[in-house]
């Protein structure tokens, strides 16, 4: 199937915006007119709409709800000064989804037709994309397995949703971390490369104990020696030791972020000595030690770049480089910000206008 396949579309009577300052709401509880449903069975996508957002009507058999064979994606779209609408770097996105949905033995979703599925509901929806500087719209496709089965096996059918939100900053403030040595976000083997769903949910308890300690979140590290930073929360990290960026390398415990790359592709594109590769905790706190550990921050999504103001170790709390002082993150954040608004040129051609 491709983007041939016609999407129905029924129009919400009477928008719910005005119950809503767009331009500040809390992350992920506001969501906007309209959603995307697709179902997938007998092999294939049939009955594409774009419908008024609502409940799902499932079974509480439904196999997604008891496995977990569930993926999902984060992106956003942004509106410039004109008011023009785009997608920041959608076909990573798409692309990630469907290694997602391999890894999870789930079906693929074909580009054209995800595509037109976007452009379609964002299109409707514009009048939802706050223009404020830090705002944006989140958008959330999923995917779930809808078998109404409790037997443990590949679901034959499925849902692919895209539901909607208008979002400001995730962080409020500079974050503070917790090096965690004891629970692991991913295992070799694992899914910790995709957005699985319950990559999250078995973030939730250690990250519930860091925050009992005072800490917004955790670093994850390796599961083998917890030896090696891997990710920060739901958001892949990065250092900054002297000149140079270092940054964990993908391997199969670490999501490959399109703000990672992104991030990355600006400091090379700028000159920027950039390393990707195992990155221990000891080398960052003999560089805490030595003055030369200039930045540390998670690069994500939904918090763009989230800076980290400390690190928690071994019972000490490792006070990092003030905010203000950090010459590449800011640059980097104020640049991505610069460019998703239509402020500076896209010379990389990350932005695909929808209207
Ligand atoms: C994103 O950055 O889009 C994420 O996936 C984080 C999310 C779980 C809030």
């Amino acid at each position: 199937m491709n983007s041939t396949l016609d999407i129905s579309i029924n129009k919400i009577s009477n928008s719910r915006i005005s119950q809503y300052d767009i331009n500040d709401v809390p992350f992920g509880k506001c969501f906007s007119d309209h959603m995307f449903v697709a179902e997938y069975s007998d092999g294939e996508w049939n009955k594409a709409s774009i419908m008024p957002y609502a409940d799902v009507p499932l079974s509480y058999a439904t196999s997604s709800l008891h496995y977990g064979q569930a993926i999902f994606e984060g992106m956003k779209a942004y509106k410039n000064d004109a008011g023009e609408v785009s997608l920041f770097r959608p076909f990573e996105n798409i692309n990630r989804m469907n290694k997602s949905a391999i890894r999870m033995a789930m079906p693929e979703i074909p580009v054209d037709f995800f595509m037109n599925a976007l452009n379609e509901l964002i299109r409707l929806d514009s009048s939802w994309v706050p223009s404020s500087e830090y705002g944006s719209l989140y958008i959330r496709p999923f995917l779930i397995s809808t078998d109404e089965a409790i037997g443990v096996k590949i679901s034959d059918t499925y849902k692919f949703i895209i539901i909607t939100c208008p979002a400001g900053k995730y962080y409020s403030e500079p974050v503070k971390v917790l090096v965690e040595t004891t629970y692991s976000r991913a295992v070799h083997g694992g899914v910790g490369f995709v957005k699985a769903a319950g990559n999250y949910g078995r973030s939730l308890y250690p990250t519930k104990l860091a925050q009992q300690k005072g800490y917004h979140q955790v670093i994850w590290t390796d599961s083998q020696t917890h030896e090696y930073f891997e990710e920060s929360g739901t958001m892949n990290v990065m250092f900054v030791i002297g000149e140079t960026l270092i940054t964990p390398a993908l391997i199969d415990t670490i999501l490959d972020g399109v703000t990672r790359k992104s991030v990355l592709e600006l400091a090379r594109d700028w000159g920027v000595n950039v390393e990707e590769r195992k990155v221990s905790i000891k080398e960052v706190f003999e560089a805490h030690e030595n003055g030369t550990l200039k930045e540390v921050f998670g690069c994500g999504t939904a918090a763009t770049i989230a800076q980290i103001i400390s690190i928690g170790y071994n019972g000490k709390d490792y006070e990092l480089t003030p905010i203000a002082e950090r010459k590449f993150s800011n640059k980097v954040d104020e640049t991505l910000r610069k460019i998703r608004k239509g402020k500076i040129e896209d010379k990389m051609n990350w932005m695909l206008k929808i209207i």
